[in-house]
């Protein structure tokens, strides 16, 4: 798999800074951070921190003098101004970064933009923006987030891929571990969407799991496929369409050894590797280019996983990738096709391209029936609606738990992957009657609309009393302008979320 390469993250403690910054050995530039509305005045601020008073004493610089060339920076979170240093030491940069009320939400901001200002120099920074523990690993992510750049360019084409690499200043070692940790997750999510669909079939996502658990502790692989998929009458009916070698299922399980009684959490990924729509075919055509993306779920569950033998929570994890190609072919289903998915529920087929939902139904009855997880979470990009209400920043949150839905929306809140709750509205359920099956996959009678919440309560049917929560990430998923955190493509929408609270368990 083609891997973009993260920025190198560490940290380093005030002894380092109090000696010259001739020992700043191998630094290119240095990070202060400013605060907004700071003084009486309402100015901008440079806080007092060991990383600005070397920068006072070495590089001689008066920070009031040199922001009073700068009328228009005021300190807000992400605003940069960058000052040439005549080769001081070596440090030939000097960023000033708004760093707002330094609350961990404007630390977040102000990494992304430090990340991007120095993405592609290949720089090592001295960042001295953090002064508080709480707010490292939201600092430390975004700014590695920023930096993400993948591309297939040959090697003539390709421009310097010099990664950065940031010493945030304090001692910081346990957050920047956590930081490290959840950057691999993300990254390896973004990779994996990234990859063009000739590439990622269903059987190509397996090897990567098998590749990337061979050099993990305590995580096993395994893949069904063919006639192992019997039962598997969702993605049989989806995956039959395409002549790539077929679906696959693939559970990849976190269960050190005697962790047999250790609460069971359970992560179900929608995996389609391509959404052409089928027979249904998905109009208008330009919206398909972002159909790739539709095994963001997998992605993220696969990496949440992986992320486990570092974390190492007294939880035992799997994940379940359901993973199948939506083509258009001759042995594409047909909308009205009647299959029957894992635990034997009938289901009618409408719409061929709501596909997502019959293949997370399979993983989900699986999940119930012969795991019976404590906590049973899926992700999947299922529904446009989900975009229409809540557009691109807030994943649609489903699940009957209000605690556990409050838990998950703190946590994104502080974290980055930011989720709202939505109603199972069931007076809505009602759509979902069939004539001649068990169900609709869509709901077809009532004109409900809500098809966000049609979707999660057609998901519903298949979790039994599981503590269950989806996730529909169709619009977090992925990114349609080059901002902040996110290049455009996959943004990597999960893991941060998921670990974080895994951790809490
Ligand atoms: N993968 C799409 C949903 C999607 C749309 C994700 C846009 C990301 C961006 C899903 O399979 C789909 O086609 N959903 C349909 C459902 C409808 C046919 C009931 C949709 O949302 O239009
Ligand atoms: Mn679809
Ligand atoms: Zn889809």
């Amino acid at each position: 798999m083609k891997k973009a390469l993260a920025p190198s993250l560490s940290c380093s403690d005030d002894s380092r800074t109090s000696s010259t910054l001739s020992s700043w050995k191998g630094v290119d530039a240095i990070a202060v951070g400013v605060k907004s509305g700071a003084d009486a005045a309402g100015a901008p601020v440079v806080p007092a921190s060991p990383v600005a008073q070397s920068v006072v004493e070495h590089l001689d610089i008066d920070f009031n003098l040199e922001m009073a060339q700068w009328p228009d920076f005021s300190g807000k979170a992400g605003e940069i101004i960058e000052l040439p240093v005549s080769e001081a030491d070596g440090i030939s940069r000097l960023y000033l970064v708004g760093v707002g009320n330094e609350s961990r939400d404007e630390l977040r901001k102000a990494g992304a933009a430090l990340g991007r200002k120095t993405k592609g120099t290949g720089f090592c920074v001295l960042d001295g923006l953090v002064r508080n523990k709480e707010n490292v690993l939201s600092h430390a992510i975004a700014l590695s987030l920023s930096q993400y750049v993948w591309s297939l360019k040959s090697e003539k084409s390709e421009k310097s891929k010099k990664a950065c690499s940031f010493i945030i200043h304090g001692n910081f070692g346990t957050e920047i571990a956590r930081a490290i940790t959840i950057v691999e997750a993300i990254y390896n999510t973004r990779d994996l969407i990234h990859t063009p669909s000739n590439t990622k079939t269903p059987a190509w996502l397996a090897t990567q799991a098998k590749v990337i658990a061979s050099k993990k502790k305590d995580i096993s692989v395994r893949v069904r496929a063919g006639r192992e998929l019997a039962q598997f009458g969702g993605l049989r009916a989806v995956g039959g369409s395409s002549p790539n070698p077929g679906p696959r299922f693939i559970e990849i399980s976190y269960a050190p050894k005697g962790s047999s009684k250790w609460p069971l959490v359970v992560l179900v990924g929608k995996g389609i590797t391509f959404d052409t729509g089928g027979i249904s075919l998905k109009r208008p055509y330009d919206i398909m280019m972002a159909m790739k993306s539709d095994m963001a779920g997998a992605a993220a569950v696969m990496s949440t996983v992986m992320a486990m033998p570092d974390i190492k929570p007294k939880v035992r994890v799997t994940a379940l990738m359901m993973c199948a190609e939506n083509a258009l072919s001759a042995t594409s289903q047909r909308p009205s096709d009647v299959i029957t998915q894992y635990g034997g529920t009938t289901v009618e087929v409408l719409d061929t391209d709501a596909e997502g939902r019959l293949v997370l139904a399979d993983g989900l009855a699986y999940a119930n029936l012969e795991l019976k997880p404590d906590y049973l979470v899926d992700l999947a990009t299922l529904t446009g609606a989900a975009t229409l209400g809540l557009g691109r920043q807030y994943a649609a949150m489903y699940t009957r738990n209000n605690r556990l839905a409050k838990k998950l929306h703190d946590i994104g809140n502080e974290i980055g992957d930011r989720v709202w709750h939505m109603p199972l509205v069931d007076d809505y359920a009602l759509g979902l009657e069939s004539d001649i099956a068990d169900l609709n996959h869509l709901a077809a009678k009532g004109r409900f609309q809500g098809g966000s919440v049609t979707a999660a309560l057609f998901l519903e049917q298949f979790v039994g009393k599981s503590n269950w929560v989806h996730l529909d990430i169709a619009g977090t998923g992925r990114s349609e302008v080059d901002a902040g955190e996110f290049v455009k493509g996959g943004t990597g929408f999960g893991p941060r979320l998921l670990i974080e609270w895994i951790a809490t368990l």
